[in-house]
């Protein structure tokens, strides 16, 4: 083989083995199960938001929301992981975006309980979406991050 060829070769080669990070922005990796109907929906804003996605179907998602510290109290149907945060339910774009640039000190990651009809996936045409917190969870008393009416800061 030529040396060009197999330039040729690696370049393709990279190209397959980092399909995740293909957007350019921060991966989230996703954990779902895979009789939810909405989970798949919020990957495509994560996508539209410049976010790579990873995503993992699993039947069991307690293990890994233990592991990332999440909350029994903040639950939702999803659990994800960005750089070092854990994500839970339906977090819009935006407040994840603020997570990454302020880094608040003892925060461990961003929650939206239940799932808010016009949260990011859980648009429900004809309905008029929710207001609803993002909380924010760590070693302190949660509090509220953001706070949303559909995909829209309030
Ligand atoms: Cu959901
Ligand atoms: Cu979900």
């Amino acid at each position: 083989m030529t040396l060009r060829r197999r330039g040729v070769l690696l370049a393709g080669l990279a190209t397959l083995a980092a399909p995740a990070r293909a957007e350019g922005g921060p991966l989230v990796q996703v954990w779902r199960d895979p009789n939810c109907g909405c989970c798949h929906l919020w990957m495509p804003h994560l996508r539209t938001a410049g976010f790579g996605v990873q995503d993992n179907v699993t039947r069991s998602l307690a293990g890994w929301r233990r592991s990332f510290g999440v909350p029994s109290d903040l639950l939702s149907c999803h659990v994800a992981r960005v750089e070092g945060f854990a994500l839970e339910g339906h977090v819009p774009p935006l407040a994840i975006r603020r997570l990454l640039t302020e880094r608040p000190a003892g925060v461990r990651g961003l929650a939206v309980p239940g799932m808010p009809i016009g949260s990011p996936g859980m648009e429900v045409p004809g309905a008029a979406p929710e207001a609803y917190d993002v909380i924010a969870f760590g070693t302190g008393p949660h509090r509220v991050f953001m706070r949303f009416v559909g995909g829209d800061p309030a």
